[in-house]
């Protein structure tokens, strides 16, 4: 809660819309992403529930994710409900009406919220569902295959994803890249431990179409000066500029 990023949680209406947006330029047909009666999976929602909450306000009949830092008793315990869910409720409320009630609300988060404490890769989540969200986590799990395959075990075509992966060091540098190219990507995960997987965005679409899962994949911020750094021959040997400077993507389901 002291952390900024984590005491707002209305930021994950504003980031869907900022995003849905982004993909509105690259696929016009491209509908707002629907919670109404739909399943919503999350990929590591963070200890606050992330999307959850947005999620049941607006209607899901379910929403489900497996995060390594969560604690069911914490979230749901009187801090958490008057520090961070009062406002959020507030906030939802000024952007989607009063939909429900902030008890109604707070009810529903226990009885359709199914977040288990772990990896993704072994959630007990079975399909189908019907939208999957996740927020700057793909980056950031160990083998990025094993969490794909199983959302190619819950997805089906008519699934509709949206993920946003951050390609940078994840530091306050003036380069997100700096630290991160003048090394081979093993000799930076051995320096920084298994914090980010140095997977590139041709690398992640690649993945989920290995298991058929189709993607559109849309950069959303890529450095403007590229990186004025030593690169090594092992990032430029295999990717083209766009992929060595796109800070941020999103992947996306086709339609
Ligand atoms: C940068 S945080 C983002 C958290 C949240 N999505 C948000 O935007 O606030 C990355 C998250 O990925 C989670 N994570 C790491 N490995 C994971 C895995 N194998 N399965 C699910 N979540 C994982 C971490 O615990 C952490 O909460």
């Amino acid at each position: 809660m002291s952390s900024q990023k984590y005491s707002r949680g209305i930021r994950f209406a504003e980031l869907l819309m900022r995003q849905e947006a982004i993909v509105r330029r690259h696929i016009p047909g491209w509908a707002p992403l629907e919670f109404e009666s739909r399943r919503v999976v999350e990929v590591g929602c963070g200890p606050l529930a992330g999307f959850g909450p947005l999620a049941i306000f607006c209607g899901a009949t379910m929403f489900e994710s497996a995060e390594p830092e969560w604690d069911e008793a914490l979230f749901h315990s009187e801090p958490i409900r008057e520090r961070y869910l009062r406002t959020f409720h507030a906030d939802l409320v000024g952007l989607y009406g009063e939909r429900m009630r902030f008890a109604d609300f707070t009810a529903a988060l226990k009885e359709r919220m199914r977040i288990t404490c772990g990896g993704f890769q072994t959630a007990p989540i079975v399909g189908p569902v019907d939208v999957v969200l996740s927020q700057s986590v793909l980056e950031h799990v160990f083998p990025l295959s094993e969490t794909v395959a199983k959302l190619a075990e819950i997805q089906t075509p008519a699934t509709r994803f949206l993920h946003l992966v951050d390609f940078g060091n994840h530091y306050p540098t003036s380069s997100p890249f700096e630290g991160l190219y003048d090394v081979t990507p093993d000799e930076y995960i051995a320096r920084r431990g298994k914090a980010i997987n140095c997977l590139r965005a041709p690398d992640v679409a690649a993945t989920f179409e290995k298991v058929g899962i189709a993607v559109r994949l849309i950069p959303s911020r890529r450095a403007q000066d590229g990186y004025r750094g030593a690169i090594h021959p092992s990032w430029r040997s295999r990717y083209d500029d766009d992929a060595l400077f796109t800070q941020l993507a999103l992947v996306a389901s086709p339609a």
